[in-house]
């Protein structure tokens, strides 16, 4: 089979990419090719199979669809402009993650061989704040522009499979961390931060309080989660094809706690907090908890601990953001 992810040069796009490399196949089937497209061509990873890198931009239906050649069954999509991004460029916004999204759609939709297509979405496309714990079927009432573009393409997306144009799964990903490297533009940032600048022993400000909650999950979470949805049955998904996968709440106190028991005393003193109203105004409006009933029924894994998730940092992440950023 063929497979194309876009957005295959940013943080969940290589491990995803490093993942089905490893792995040669994909639901037991073999892969033939597998196309990587970004902005700029995505560094190419060894495989048991030819790899395409290519670099445009998503919201060029010509550069989308040379991305998603004829044969490609599973079409990743993960190319998008993150949410502090978004909310400060709505033009930019709308740009690349909703007419970006729209060119995806045709470009499945011209192969005329419905190909799985993964959306990432986001629990930014819900409401509710700090108190909410939304049900599977709760309405998204973004609070944001980044919130809102996933919220639209969800719906193009469910509607393009209705219509018999592709097969999609969205997935609303909680705040991924850690996320290795660099502090990036999303305003979830600081989550990652708090937990990834201490192993680096660099001392970094949290903008919201300890006692803030977040909807987290692990990488290797989010990869299970990415070939669960290329892989699985969809009718039972009907019509509704937006999944709310099963993240864990954690308040920022508890985040300090796991690295703490992983890398001790000193590095959670690293970590300081700073109001910032502006990231805090973004991150207040998403909700904290989810039920995830759904998912769970349909064979989402569940996290692994908080501990366990700093540590899979340290053991699959650590040495390489030390490296890039010449520490
Ligand atoms: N990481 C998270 O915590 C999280 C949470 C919820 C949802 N998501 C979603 O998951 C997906 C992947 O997230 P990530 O953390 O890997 O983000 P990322 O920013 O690392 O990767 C996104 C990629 O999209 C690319 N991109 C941006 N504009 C583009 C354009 N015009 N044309 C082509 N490519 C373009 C970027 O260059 C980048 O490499 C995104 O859709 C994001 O919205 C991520």
């Amino acid at each position: 089979m063929k497979i194309t992810i876009l957005g295959g040069g940013g943080f969940l796009g290589r491990k995803l990419a490093a993942r089905l490399a490893k792995d040669g196949a994909l639901g037991g089937r073999a892969i033939a090719e597998m196309t990587l497209f970004d902005l700029a061509a995505p560094a190419t990873v060894a495989a048991p199979f030819p790899v395409r890198c290519l670099g445009g931009d998503v919201a060029d239906p010509a550069a989308v669809g040379a991305a998603i050649p004829p044969g490609t069954e599973v079409v990743f999509h993960l190319a998008a402009v993150v949410s502090a991004a978004a909310e400060a460029d709505f033009d930019l916004g709308m740009k690349v993650n909703l007419h970006g999204t729209l060119a995806v759609l045709q470009a499945c939709r011209a192969l005329g061989t419905r190909p799985r297509v993964i959306f990432t979405s986001s629990v930014a496309s819900f409401g509710g704040g700090q108190e909410a714990v939304v049900p599977d079927d709760g309405r998204q009432v973004p609070t944001n522009s980044y919130g809102a573009q996933k919220a639209i393409g969800e719906l193009l997306l469910q509607d393009a499979t209705r219509k018999g144009f592709l097969d999609a799964v969205s997935l609303r990903l909680p705040t991924v961390m850690v996320r290795p490297g660099r502090p990036n533009k999303a305003a979830s940032s600081f989550v990652s931060a708090v937990v990834r600048e201490p192993l680096l022993g660099l001392a970094t400000d949290c903008p919201v309080p300890p006692e803030f909650a977040v909807w987290i999950c692990s990488p290797r979470s989010a990869m299970e989660w990415f070939l669960h949805a290329a892989t699985m049955d969809t009718a039972p998904l009907g019509i509704d094809r937006g999944i709310n996968p099963p993240g864990r709440s954690a308040t920022v106190a508890k985040m300090l706690e796991a690295l703490e028991a992983v890398a001790g005393r000193a590095a959670r003193e690293k970590v300081g907090f700073v109001f910032d109203r502006e990231v805090f105004d973004i991150v207040d409006g998403w909700p904290a908890a989810f039920a995830a009933t759904r998912a769970r029924r349909l064979g989402f894994a569940e996290q692994e601990s908080l501990e366990d998730l700093v540590q899979a940092f340290v053991e699959d992440d650590l040495a390489a953001t030390r490296a890039e950023r010449g520490l």
